[in-house]
């Protein structure tokens, strides 16, 4: 898969090159390459924001680098999405779906949003992580790679996308590792039994009763 990010702020992409995103990364999974909408700007000082008409408050992107960035990247197979809070939420369901995809371009908005032409004229899907505003699309653009890349193959084993919250409807069980036991707190005796059908029984229990504690908006009854 190949990920163009269009952004003014290349540098706020520091934490794709880190752990796992870095490796899907270095062995060829995923492709993700950084493009500068300022370097497409045909002012003469490479401005990219300007005052709203009407009046209000901030700055808007110009259309005019964003519109000649896209084009610049876009092929027939690209799938285009804008990070905006107008969009559809988040799932875990929507970011298998981009999983599949061979090429994304993603647009960041900043500032007080980008000219409405780009939209109309581009149609990019618009894709919001929750509702809530933040000060522009960088950090959804991340969230949304780092969601979507688990569910490339390859990028972490089939166990752990199985056995992830959300993956069955409930949340995930505890999580143990080494000391045994720390500030005097153990670990639970059946993680340490060796059998393996006690363990699924009671992780299965544990994640349903997290469940309903945490998000009965949730829960489902699983075997
Ligand atoms: N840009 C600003 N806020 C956002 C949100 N909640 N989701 C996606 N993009 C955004």
């Amino acid at each position: 898969m190949i990920i163009d990010i269009l952004t003014l702020f290349p540098e706020s992409f520091g934490y794709l090159n880190s752990s796992i995103l870095k490796r899907a990364q270095e062995s060829g999974k995923i492709q993700i390459n950084l493009i500068d909408i300022r370097n497409f700007s045909t002012d003469k000082h490479k401005k990219c924001d300007d005052y709203p008409f009407g009046g209000g408050a901030g700055m808007l992107m110009t259309a005019q680098p964003i519109f000649d960035a896209v084009k610049s990247v876009q092929k027939e197979n690209s799938k285009i999405l804008f990070p905006s809070p107008v969009g559809k939420v988040l799932s875990p369901e929507y970011a298998k779906n981009l999983s599949k995809q061979e090429h994304i371009i993603f647009i960041c908005g900043h500032y007080e949003g980008i000219d409405q032409r780009v939209i109309d004229l581009i149609k990019p899907e618009e894709i919001s992580i929750g509702d809530y505003v933040l000060t522009g699309g960088e950090l959804p653009t991340m969230v949304i790679i780092d969601c979507l890349a688990r569910f490339v193959d390859g990028v972490i084993t089939e166990e752990s996308l199985n056995e992830e919250s959300f993956s069955c409807g409930n949340l995930e069980y505890p999580q143990y590792t080494r000391p045994q036991v720390f500030e005097g707190l153990a670990v639970p005796d059946v993680l340490l039994s060796g059998n393996h059908q006690e363990i699924a029984k009671w992780r299965n229990e544990q994640s349903q009763k997290r469940t309903k504690e945490k998000r009965p908006d949730l829960f489902k009854i699983s075997k």
